[in-house]
């Protein structure tokens, strides 16, 4: 499997982190960045992560910010993306269970490096349900459809 990963500087060292964890699972990482400390915008970052998991280039990604929430404004401004922000392992295995979500978005300013390593385990290991879940998720994408075409 394929990961594209991103952060901005205050996600930077947690994604150090889940770099890490990732390559011991195994997993290919593309690192879109930051690369260092220094203050930067995420959208720039979340824009790198979330076009490749969008165009479906890379099926999955991991996207981390301070809190998360700016990064998941951004990431679910694409088409095709599912962006989950989860600081729990509750959400992170109901975000793939019942909203196949294919961008996990975690802050680097609320959970420690432990936690955030668990719940990347339990989100690439747990499967999407389907089912009515799956009808669901095409209603989204039937919304996304209907805004592009009427724009509003
Ligand atoms: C950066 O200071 C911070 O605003 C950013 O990482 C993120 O939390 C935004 O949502």
């Amino acid at each position: 499997m394929k990961v594209a990963l991103g952060s901005d500087h205050a996600g930077y060292g947690l994604k150090e982190v889940i770099k890490e964890v990732l390559k011991d699972l195994q997993v290919d990482v593309v690192d879109c960045g930051t690369d260092s400390l220094e203050s930067v915008d995420y959208p720039d970052f979340g824009g790198k992560v979330s076009g490749l998991v969008s165009s479906g280039e890379i099926e999955k990604g991991i996207l981390i910010c301070g809190t998360g929430l700016g990064m998941s404004m951004v990431a679910n401004k694409f088409p095709h993306v599912r962006a989950a922000l989860c600081n729990d392992l509750f959400c992170a295995k109901m975000s793939r269970m019942h909203n196949d979500a294919n961008i996990l978005v975690m802050g680097g300013r609320i959970i420690g490096r432990d936690l955030a390593a668990e719940i990347v385990k339990v989100w690439l290991a747990t499967p999407f349900e389907g089912s009515r879940h799956l009808q669901r998720i095409n209603k989204i994408q039937k919304i996304e459809e209907d805004i592009n075409i009427h724009g509003n």
